[in-house]
C-alpha cells in the first residue's frame, strides 16, 4: 500500500455537462466523491491523501464558478470537519492564504486546529495551490537568508529547499492519480512528483469511488519503483 496518495479530481464540468446539468452540480457531486474517497483512504490504511481542490490558475474560471466552489469549500468544512475529527483525521492545507476570504482562512485553521493532535489518515487539501508558487515562495524564502548572510548560497540543496514548502515534514507521494482521462499535472506538486507513479483513470470525478481507488492503487502495485537506480536483479 503506498504512504502516500496525491489525487487531481477532474472532470466534474464534463460530467455535468454529459447530464445536462450545470457545472456547479458536478461539484456538488464532486464533494461527496470526495467523502467516499477520504474514507476508502483511511479504511486501507493510506497515511496521507492529498486532494487538488483549488489551484492556483482556477482564479480564471468565471466568478460564479470560483463563487461556487469557494462556496463547497466553506460547506464541505462546516458539515465535515466533525465528522472527519471524530475518525480521528488529521487536516492539512497547503497553498497560499493570503488572497483567500478572511472567513474561508479562519475556517481552514479551524480545521487544523481541531485535528493537530489526530494520528490517523493525514488529509492534505490543497487549495490556491501552484506548485511554481510554491517552489518561487521557497526561493524567495532561501534568497532572504542568504542576503542576510545567514546562508551561504553554497549551502542551499534540494534538502534545503523543500525545508520551506508548505508542508515540508510530509513524504512525497508515492502515486498521483488524475481522473477524467487528461494526462498532465497542471502545476500540482511539480517538485514532490518527481518519482511519483502516474496513474490516469478515465472516469470523471463525480464516479470515483472505493472500486475505483483500489483500481488505481493495483495499478500503482504493478509498477517497478527504481528511483533513478536499477532493479534488484540487475543491480548485481
Ligand atoms: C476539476 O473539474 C475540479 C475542480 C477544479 C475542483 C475540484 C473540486 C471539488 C471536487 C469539489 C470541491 C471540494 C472541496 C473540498 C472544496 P473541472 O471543473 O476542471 O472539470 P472539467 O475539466 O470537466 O471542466
Amino acid at each position: 500500500m503506498p504512504r502516500h496518495v496525491a489525487i487531481i479530481m477532474d472532470g466534474n464540468g464534463r460530467w455535468a455537462a454529459a447530464r445536462g446539468l450545470p457545472r456547479v452540480e458536478g461539484h456538488r457531486r464532486g464533494v461527496e466523491a470526495l467523502r467516499r474517497t477520504v474514507r476508502a483512504a483511511g479504511d486501507l490504511g493510506i497515511s496521507v491523501l492529498t486532494i487538488f481542490s483549488f489551484s492556483s490558475e482556477n482564479w480564471s474560471r468565471p466568478p460564479s464558478e470560483i463563487h461556487d466552489l469557494m462556496g463547497l469549500l466553506r460547506r464541505f468544512v462546516r458539515n465535515d470537519l466533525a465528522d472527519l475529527h471524530s475518525r480521528n483525521v488529521r487536516v492539512r492545507i497547503i497553498g497560499e492564504r493570503e488572497d483567500l476570504d478572511r472567513d474561508i482562512c479562519l475556517l481552514l485553521q479551524e480545521a487544523e486546529d481541531l485535528t493537530r493532535n489526530n494520528d490517523g489518515l493525514v488529509l492534505v487539501i490543497a487549495f490556491n495551490y501552484g506548485a511554481r508558487q510554491e517552489i518561487a515562495r521557497a526561493a524567495r524564502r532561501v534568497a532572504i537568508e542568504v542576503a542576510q548572510g545567514r546562508l551561504s548560497a553554497e549551502a542551499v540543496t534540494p534538502e534545503l529547499l523543500a525545508r520551506h514548502f508548505h508542508a515540508s515534514d510530509i513524504p512525497d507521494p508515492d502515486v498521483i492519480i488524475r481522473t477524467s482521462g487528461e494526462q498532465r499535472l497542471s502545476n500540482f506538486l511539480l517538485w514532490q512528483a518527481a518519482y511519483s507513479e502516474l496513474v490516469f483513470v478515465p472516469i470523471n470525478w463525480p464516479d470515483f469511488d472505493r472500486t475505483a481507488l483500489e483500481g488505481a492503487l493495483a495499478e500503482y502495485r504493478r509498477r517497478e519503483r527504481r528511483f533513478g537506480g536499477l532493479i534488484a536483479q540487475t543491480a548485481s
